[in-house]
């Protein structure tokens, strides 16, 4: 959601006659995009502020953007003087106006979270990348105990199924092929009436538009509607990313997860049912305040009983002000690194095998990018794998090929027949 963001940032700005420095040192605004869900984030932030301050004693204009801007709020000001503008992840509409007033010496603020659309304010776009990223949802009404999401993105809120299919029309029109729907909790998505499946169907009927894809998703919110989509819309692509964060239940209890392990894997199993090839993807913490040995042991299992295609697994990183953060037995340093790596060895093993069991299907692969060698492209299989292909085909094709072989994050493919484009 921050590449989004920081896209839409830089079309604002771009549409209010400023254009990308090359280097970044001779920048004369500088938006420092923040992420507030790990580790030192606000720390990180500010000597990264620091660092701006040039040789000779100038410095560029610094706007301090993001979910740290949103936590720190008009105390960032007081901290560096650096910072000129602080603008939450809500505010991001009113940047030129707040870039005009720094420029007269001002220091403005903005974090407030208004019910109406900043999305609005954000201009056309002329360019789109073959996959490119479209914000439906921001916010989390959740409450997972270890988590600052709901404190820095605000409530859940959807944006309007109209705007949504106008944005996405405009992307496909910009040389898009495939979207990806953002949100905190995408699949809470609703709007008027309309479920998120109805969306998708939606989504669906653009012509041009030949590939959809979401993230991230909330177990509490997998409708039996969206899993039926999964069987039903051949541009919705077999691929879920699935947060469990725990295979303890004590554990997903004190996160406050809403779901067991049981229930977990129970959607996971219609999901299979609906679309038999789906590529399964999840997220873990380890460490969570009070997690034993046998907790993380039911993590392992459960790894092992959904056999993920990918996943992203995390050290507890407690954030201020969420109830997670005082709570007692706050696990060691040393026993959270010991069990990240085992947790990282063994979704590794599954990512492995998974792609290894793709070697010999014929698929197609939307291409993104050059790749290292000459000749060579990378793009995505439909279970989101990258794949090189040797071809002179252009980014946004979409070629026909046999996956030939496969390593750990990449695959290589070879190309069928000529590129359809
Ligand atoms: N510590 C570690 N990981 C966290 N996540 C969210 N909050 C924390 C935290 N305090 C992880 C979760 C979530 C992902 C986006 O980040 O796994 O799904
Ligand atoms: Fe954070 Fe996701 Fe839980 Fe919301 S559902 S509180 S964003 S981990």
């Amino acid at each position: 959601m921050n590449v989004y963001d920081g896209q839409r940032m830089a079309e604002l700005l771009g549409a209010n006659g400023m254009t990308a420095a090359v280097d970044g040192a001779d920048a004369d605004l500088v938006v420092l995009n923040t992420c507030h869900i790990r580790e030192k984030a606000a720390e990180k932030a500010y000597s990264e502020v620091g660092r701006l301050r040039r040789e000779d004693g100038s410095k560029p204009l610094v706007a301090l953007a993001g979910c740290v801007a949103q936590a720190e709020g008009g105390e960032a000001k007081r901290r560096s003087p650096m910072i000129d503008m602080v603008v939450g992840p809500q505010a991001y509409h009113r940047l030129p106006e707040m870039v005009a007033q720094a420029v007269r010496g001002g220091r403005p603020v903005d974090t407030d979270m208004p019910a109406i659309s900043k999305f609005d304010a954000f201009p056309t776009r002329r360019r789109a990348n073959p996959s490119s990223f479209l914000t439906i949802q921001e916010g989390c009404d959740k409450f997972c105990t270890y988590c600052v999401v709901p404190y820095t993105r605000g409530a859940e809120i959807s944006r309007p199924e109209k705007d949504i299919v106008l944005e996405a029309r405009e992307l496909v029109d910009a040389g898009a092929r495939e979207i990806v729907m953002l949100g905190q909790n995408v699949n809470a998505w609703s709007y008027d009436g309309r479920g998120f499946a109805d969306l998708i169907r939606a989504l669906a009927d653009i012509d041009g538009l030949e590939r959809i894809r979401y993230t991230t998703s909330h177990p509490m919110d997998m409708s039996d509607d969206l899993i039926a989509a999964h069987a039903e819309v051949a541009k919705l692509m077999p691929y879920l990313h699935l947060p469990v964060q725990s295979g303890s239940n004590r554990i997903l209890k004190a996160m406050n997860r809403s779901h067991t392990a049981e229930t977990y894997l129970a959607i996971l199993e219609k999901m299979r049912a609906a679309r038999p090839d789906i590529a399964l993807s999840g997220d873990f913490i380890v460490g969570f305040p009070g997690e034993t040995e046998e907790d993380f042991t039911a993590t392992l299992n459960l790894v092992d009983e959904v056999g993920y295609a990918s996943a992203y697994s995390f050290k507890y990183s407690p954030r201020p002000g969420t109830p997670a953060a005082t709570m007692e037995d706050q696990i060691a340093t040393e026993i959270m690194d010991d069990r990240l790596q085992r947790l990282q060895a063994r979704i590794i093993a599954h990512q492995v095998a998974f792609n290894r069991a793709s070697v010999g299907k014929e698929t197609e692969v939307l291409i993104e990018r050059r790749g290292k060698y000459p000749g060579q492209m990378i793009g995505k299989s439909p279970w989101l794998q990258s794949v090189h292909v040797e071809t002179d085909a252009t980014p946004g094709d979409i070629l026909p090929v046999a996956l030939t072989a496969a390593g750990p994050n990449s695959l290589t493919g070879a190309l069928l027949t000529k590129a359809a484009a």
